[in-house]
């Protein structure tokens, strides 16, 4: 069988998965010059926090895109927690940047749907670290409640939070900082990367554990 071709669009795909938000966190990083000032934390730590180090994170387990194919489960869940705290850590540090900012200018804090989708995300964000220790410990309550339901629930919160990060980095996107700082159509380029990058990780996480959300699979 010629696998030639069947390989060829999951190496595109992965390129790309792995490629883009890097080279978003770059430009954002460009544009902001982090250290420049309060500010400037916020949207390159943003960026890497939430689509390079979280989407890494949520697609170690995917067949398609994850960096560690070929190593056991053991290390791919390790990967998973320290980039996934690695990414919390990072969040926590640019919205302490933004809103330590909004102080030192006497501005109102949460006045834009770009701020609340935000604190949404970063609510969910470390809702969803809670919901992962617990699915890492599921088998210590296993006659309370099936560990497949914790797996699932993680996962269909998963997808929820992928959805607010999308958003919110949208939503930055559409902000007047970038929209003074960037060339307008890097602003499209920027949105079109985090949907296409999100609607990926969503797809092949689903696709990777379907039979488990269906019912069909023993508890990988
Ligand atoms: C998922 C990623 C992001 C999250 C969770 C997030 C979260 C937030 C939050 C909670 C605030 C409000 C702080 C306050 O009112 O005290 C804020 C403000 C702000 N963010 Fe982000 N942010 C993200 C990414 C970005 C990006 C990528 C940019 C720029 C490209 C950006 C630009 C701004 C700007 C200009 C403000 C101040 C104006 C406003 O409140 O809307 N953010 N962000």
């Amino acid at each position: 069988m010629d696998l030639t071709h069947a390989a060829k669009p999951r190496n595109i795909l992965y390129f790309i998965f792995h490629s883009l938000p890097l080279a978003l966190f770059a430009y954002v990083a460009y544009l902001a010059q982090p250290g420049s000032s309060v500010f400037s934390w916020h949207p390159p730590i943003m960026t890497l926090a939430f689509a390079v180090l979280m989407m890494e994170a949520i697609c170690i387990f995917t067949h398609d895109l994850g960096l560690l194919p070929e190593k056991a489960k053991g290390w791919k869940v390790t990967a998973h927690w320290f980039l996934q705290s690695l990414g919390l850590f990072a969040a926590g540090f640019g919205f302490i940047a933004v809103y330590y900012n909004k102080d030192l200018f006497s501005k109102p804090h949460f006045v834009s749907w770009h701020a609340w989708i935000g604190l949404a995300t970063i609510g969910m964000t470390i809702l969803q670290v809670g919901m992962g220790l617990g699915t890492k410990h599921a088998y210590w309550y296993r006659y309370f409640i099936k560990p497949v339901r914790i797996k699932n629930s993680h996962l269909a919160l998963g997808i929820v939070t992928l959805f607010l990060s999308c958003s919110s980095l949208i939503l930055g996107s559409a902000s007047a900082w970038f929209q003074r700082e960037s060339n307008a159509s890097f602003a499209y380029v920027f949105m079109a990367v985090c949907i296409l990058v999100h609607w990926l990780a969503a797809l092949n996480t689903l696709s990777t554990h379907k039979k488990r959300l269906l019912g069909k699979a023993g508890e990988d």
